[in-house]
């Protein structure tokens, strides 16, 4: 490979400015160190303030900063995007990555409005109106890449709750249309969706065989943020080791 083509492929967002929500942990906090790595002004919007002003620490890069959001709020979304308009002048990645999850296996039956309002406040309120302020902003510029993290479960059912698949579900909904409406802005809108990771919200995945790791989605994401991605727009990237395609055999075990 050719000198210039190496730093072409280390610099792939040079000069980018980028939010990732819930990028204090898990795999927001891995694409934080990946696209500050390929030169991107990343900033990391979470509600674990300690996590987040941690790896601003670690990172020690002038070009990482924390705000404290919290997406179910519409006002704090608000205020994300202009403060980071204040502070880089423009947005080019709007990475609607904050998710939580509830108990897996209750029934509907037993399920509560309360436990449905709060996962799709988060997951599925909370990518909206972050895609909704990221627009305002990106529509003058005529350019820019909103993406989500989805979830397997938007292609198999019955591995995850009910609130959660909505809300995952939505999530997909969501990015194919935004991807209609602002494709013609040259703004192009993508999902991910990965199987099971080991991170903050499935601690119980570490050590086993096989698994995804935070570093594998972030990977994704820079493909679907950067240059190479630029053709790509309105499409649900999963990555699952083919998990979701072939019947039966759990992930790790497909030799991956
Ligand atoms: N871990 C998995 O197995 C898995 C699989 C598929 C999809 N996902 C999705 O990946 C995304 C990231 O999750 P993760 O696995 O890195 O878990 P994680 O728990 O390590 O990270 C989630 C982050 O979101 C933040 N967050 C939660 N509520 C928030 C709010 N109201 N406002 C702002 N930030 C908030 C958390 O503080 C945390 O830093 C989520 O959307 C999740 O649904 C995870």
């Amino acid at each position: 490979m050719s000198t210039s083509a190496i730093s072409i492929s280390r610099n792939r967002l040079d000069g980018k400015v980028a939010i990732i929500t819930g990028g204090a942990s898990g795999i927001g906090a891995s694409t934080v160190k990946l696209f500050s790595e390929h030169g991107a002004k990343v900033v990391i919007a979470d509600i674990q303030d300690d996590l987040g002003l941690d790896l601003v620490k670690n990172i020690d890069h002038p070009n990482v900063c924390y705000i404290h959001c919290d997406v179910s709020r519409e006002t704090h979304l608000m205020d994300l995007i202009d403060s980071t308009i204040s502070k880089y002048g423009r947005l080019d990645i709007m990475y609607n990555n904050a998710g939580i999850m509830d108990g897996f296996g209750a029934s509907i039956l037993t399920s509560k409005k309360e436990g449905l309002d709060k996962v799709l406040g988060v997951n599925l309120y909370g990518s909206f109106f972050g895609a909704k302020h990221a627009a305002r902003v990106m529509l003058p510029q005529k350019q820019g890449c909103i993406l989500f993290t989805a979830s397997v479960c938007t292609l198999i059912g019955g591995i995850a709750s009910h609130p959660y698949t909505m809300s995952k579900y939505g999530v997909l909904g969501l990015a194919k249309n935004l991807s209609a409406e602002l494709g013609q802005h040259g703004i192009r809108v993508n999902c991910i969706s990965p199987s099971g990771v080991f991170s903050g919200m499935a601690p119980g995945l570490g050590g086993v065989r096989g698994v995804l790791m935070a570093e594998d989605v972030a990977r994704a994401a820079l493909y679907l943020a950067s240059d190479d991605g630029k053709f790509v727009n309105g499409h649900n990237l999963v990555i699952d080791s083919g998990s979701s395609a072939v019947i039966g055999q759990p992930f790790h075990d497909q030799g991956f």
